[in-house]
This record gives C-alpha cells, sequence and structure tokens, in this order.
C-alpha cells in the first residue's frame, strides 16, 4: 500500500480493501491474497461476532447418512418459502471445501473417534450436521485460525470505515477515520464484511460493533437491502436482570443434546407448538417463548440441562458464562429470554458477494445471498460467512486486476440524521421485536423522521447514523409486510400470506435492484 498525502486527510492505494475481520472478512482477505491482490482490511473493533459463534459449522460431510439434498430441504423450510434454492444448492456444495480448506489453515474441530468429526444437532435440522470445536467455542477456534493465516496481511486496526467513495457509479475506495484523523483507502474492490445489527436493540448477543455498518454504507451508496424485516431472535440468551448490551448466548446446541425449554412451572414451552418440539427452527421456538411469557408474565423463561453429562467439558463457554452470572447449569435450570442475534436479510449480492455496484462486494451477516430467507437455520452463518467470503475475494481481486487503480475521487465529508442510540434501542425493543404491530411500527417510524443531522466526528457518530438509518428500513419493511413469516411476526396479522412470498427490495435513495 502507497502513502499518497493529500489536502483532506491521509490516503492509501490498495487492490482490495475488506471492511471487517471476522469469518466472512478474513475468508475474502485470504482469498484475495491468494489471487496476488494487495489487500487492505479495516476494523473497527476489537471483537467479532465469529469469536462469539458457540454451536458450530453446519456442514455435509462425505460418506456420511446425509447429503446436500437434505441440507438444502431443511435450509428451505426453515427459511419461510423466501430462500432462494439456487443459492442455498450453492453454498451448501460449497461447505465441505471451503471448512477443508479452514482445517489446512490450521483449524480444530472436535472428534467422536480419532479421524472422525463429532456432529451434533440445532433446530430445524433433520440429521446430526453441525461440526464444532472446544465443545462450544465453534467461533473462537475459527477466529483463531483465520487470524493466524491472516497474520500477515495489512490488518488497520480502529479504522472506522465512515462511507464508500464512488467514481462514475464505481467504486472507487473507502473514507475513513483512524487515530490518524479523516483519510482514504482507494481501490477498485471493496468487500463490506461488517457482521449484524443486533446493537438496533437494548439487549444482543452481538458484540459492541454489530450497528449496521456495512448495511448503512450500502444504502448511502444508493444500493438496495432486502429481508431486513426479518431479524432472529435467538431463543435462549441468557437472562440476569434486565441489563442492556451483549449478553452472553445459551447456544441451541444444548437442545441438540437433550436440554428442554420449561416455563418457571415446569411446563413445556414448545409441547404441540410444531412436530421439532424444542428443536423447531429458531423463529418457532422464540415466537413460543414469547408467547408464554406475555400469558404468564414472567421475566423469563428456563433452559433445563442439568441431565447433560460432562457439562463443563461439552459446553465450556455457556459453562461459564452461567457461573459469572451465579447460576450452576447442572443444578438449576438456565433463565433465558430470546435476544437479538441475526440479520437473514441485508445488501442484495449474489453467490459470489458481487452487488449492483461495480466493485463492491459484501459477504456474512452482512449480506443477502438468498441463503436464509425469512429465518436462518441454526449454524448456518459461518458456513455462509465462510463459502461466500472466500469466493468474494477472489471474485474481487480478479475485478480489481481487470480494472486498474481507482481514481483519488475526494471523499464528500459526511452528514447524516443519527438518533441517540439508547432512545433509537428502546423504540425498537419495544416497536421491532419478536412480534410487532402496524401501531407500534407506525411509532417507531415517526420517531426515527425525528433523527437530527450529525457530522459524523467519530466511531459513536458513524455507529449512531449507521444504526438510524438500518433501523428506518427494518420499521419500513416491517410495515409493509402485512402478514407473518420467519422471523416476523405481526399480531395484527398473524397469518402467512400467500401473496407476499416474495422479498421485497428497499433503500434509503432511489434504489438499485438486483446485481
Ligand atoms: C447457537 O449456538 O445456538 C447459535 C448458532 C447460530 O447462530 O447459528
Amino acid at each position: 500500500m502507497t502513502g499518497c498525502g493529500g489536502s483532506s486527510g491521509w490516503r492509501q492505494r490498495a487492490d482490495v480493501v475488506v471492511i471487517g475481520t471476522g469469518v466472512a472478512g478474513l475468508a475474502a482477505a485470504l482469498a484475495a491474497h491468494r489471487r496476488g491482490g494487495k489487500v487492505v482490511l479495516l476494523s473497527k473493533a476489537a471483537e467479532t461476532a465469529t469469536f462469539y459463534a458457540q454451536g458450530g459449522i453446519a456442514v455435509v460431510l462425505p460418506r456420511t447418512e446425509d447429503s446436500v439434498d437434505a441440507h438444502v430441504s431443511d435450509t428451505l423450510a426453515a427459511g419461510g418459502g423466501l430462500c432462494d434454492a439456487d443459492a442455498v444448492r450453492s453454498i451448501v456444495t460449497g461447505g465441505y471445501q471451503a471448512v477443508s480448506e479452514l482445517v489446512a489453515a490450521g483449524a480444530h474441530f472436535d472428534e467422536s473417534a480419532p479421524g472422525q468429526w463429532a456432529l451434533t444437532r440445532e433446530g430445524g435440522h433433520t440429521r446430526r450436521r453441525i461440526i464444532h470445536s472446544g465443545g462450544d467455542a465453534t467461533g473462537a477456534e475459527v477466529q483463531r485460525a483465520l487470524d493466524v493465516a491472516a497474520s500477515s496481511l495489512d490488518i488497520r486496526r480502529n479504522h472506522v470505515a465512515l462511507d464508500l467513495i464512488l467514481d462514475d457509479g464505481a467504486v472507487a475506495g473507502v473514507h475513513v477515520l483512524s487515530d490518524d484523523g479523516f483519510g482514504a483507502v482507494y481501490a477498485p474492490s471493496v468487500i463490506l464484511a461488517t457482521g449484524g445489527l443486533g446493537h438496533l436493540y437494548s439487549a444482543t448477543t452481538n458484540p459492541d460493533g454489530s450497528t449496521g455498518d456495512g448495511v448503512a454504507l450500502a444504502m448511502w451508496a444508493g444500493l438496495s437491502v432486502a429481508d431486513l424485516e426479518f431479524i432472529q431472535f435467538h431463543p435462549t440468551m441468557l437472562y440476569s436482570g434486565s441489563g442492556g448490551g451483549r449478553r452472553p448466548l445459551i447456544t441451541e446446541a444444548l437442545r441438540g443434546e437433550g436440554a428442554k425449554l420449561v416455563d418457571a412451572q415446569g411446563r413445556s414451552v414448545t409441547a404441540g407448538v410444531h412436530p421439532m418440539g424444542d428443536l423447531a427452527p429458531r423463529d418457532v421456538v422464540a415466537a413460543a417463548v414469547e408467547a408464554r411469557l406475555s400469558e404468564t408474565g414472567d421475566e423469563c423463561v428456563y433452559l433445563d440441562a442439568r441431565h447433560i453429562a460432562d457439562f463443563a467439558r461439552r459446553f465450556p463457554t455457556v459453562n461459564a458464562s452461567c457461573l459469572d452470572a451465579g447460576i450452576d447449569p447442572v443444578r438449576r435450570p438456565i433463565p433465558v429470554v430470546p435476544g437479538a442475534h441475526y440479520s437473514c436479510g441485508g445488501v442484495v449480492t449474489d453467490v459470489h458477494g458481487r452487488t449492483a455496484v461495480p466493485g463492491l462486494f459484501a459477504a456474512g451477516e452482512v449480506a443477502r445471498t438468498g441463503m436464509h430467507g425469512a429465518n436462518r437455520l441454526a449454524s448456518n452463518s459461518l458456513l455462509e460467512g465462510l463459502v461466500v467470503g472466500g469466493r468474494s475475494g477472489a471474485a474481487a481481486a480478479e475485478f480489481a486486476a481487470a480494472t486498474g487503480p481507482a481514481r483519488l475521487v475526494e471523499p464528500a465529508p459526511a452528514v447524516r440524521p443519527a438518533l441517540p442510540r439508547a432512545e433509537l434501542q428502546a423504540a425498537m425493543t419495544r416497536h421491532a421485536s419478536v412480534v410487532r404491530d402496524g401501531d407500534g411500527l407506525a411509532r417507531l417510524a415517526e420517531l426515527i423522521d425525528t433523527a437530527p443531522p450529525r457530522v459524523l466526528k467519530s466511531r459513536k457518530d458513524f455507529e449512531d447514523a449507521a444504526l438510524t438509518a438500518v433501523a428506518s428500513v427494518v420499521a419500513s419493511a416491517a410495515a409493509a409486510r402485512t402478514e407473518s413469516r420467519g422471523c416476523h411476526h405481526r399480531s395484527d396479522h398473524p397469518l402467512t400470506d400467500p401473496a407476499q412470498a416474495v422479498s421485497v427490495a428497499a433503500g434509503l435513495a432511489p434504489a438499485t435492484v438486483g446485481c
């Protein structure tokens, strides 16, 4: 990367800029680097959502009773009619190769016998097909292996991507705020791998940096997004009082090993709700928990995992989180509530991460490939991040080689509407959580419309503006979808409407549809 100086701050050049250093970002960066691209990674935060992933990676292993057809069919069933079947098949088919490359990069997965990976189950899966590491520390191992593999790459920490720089409709770089002040990294290819948006809500399983950055950057660049009304609430986030921010996840793999969801009276939460009971898809279980809480007025339900043998060894992360909160999961059921966990929608891309803006790619949670539809199947997220991350890195390097260096276009100063974060989170939590209705969504939209313009001079300013932009699209998409489907439950429209079995593109400005 070459320093270029310049009156509006520092300037650098690269072939490929990757924003984000979780599974998708690092897989993308490594693939672009292997193709000879000069790669710069921008990272604003120390923690990634990848690190916190517990359950594992859903992958079809050769020479097992599992099949690509079965994994595709489970994914489509969970997705509530909105998955793109071709995208699902493509990503599922790419899984084993991508996991093998991860293993070649040094990742280790738990074994049930020498040379044989241990497989677990989670909600919506009809087979045991989830590989895991360190019991319930899969994400930490994936992150560790990719961090080591990418250690020689140019990773810029504390660099906030404020805006995309466009030149004649194509991407030309990223406007950045770093410890050295404002600057720009110019490149013909940019990959958004910024993760999710859980901090739209007061409490979430996501790390601090999950503020919808990539979705906002894409929308500010005029791109369309889709399926943002489908925000997945994980049924079992640890309940330890009403505190906000990141809260520990209690992995679904516990239910895969037989843990039961019960209310304070010991009654099953999911009995009679779905044939798969506690292992129904996540949207079904979260809605069942929410219904039981509103029926009983209780603050939480309980996950009874007391019978699981060797708990602390199989689930060390959950065990430590519970003990930190003063709960011994071997002696008493774990108090849980649904928590904002994953965005099923995002920036519209194909299965190589390509968006409608030439040179701009997106991969991982920020992207909407069509893999997840209205509700993501458990442990399909690391899979998608690995597969589409790697493909987007390759495609971005090829695009950069074919296009040549970007022109040094001056970035515009960033001024965006931004609400105070706590006010926005409270309104999102009240009106756009597991269950919504038209009146609440209208009140949410009215509040968002009052957001005053803010000059983006800090990471916090940028994140508040990103959250405000993303919230406005979540609110309008959720209001427009007058039915219940997947993660989107409308108390005023409780039924699924076959006429609405389509993804609807949305955006802030006149949007470009497709990719
Ligand atoms: C979990 O371990 O329950 C979460 C896995 C996922 O989000 O897919």
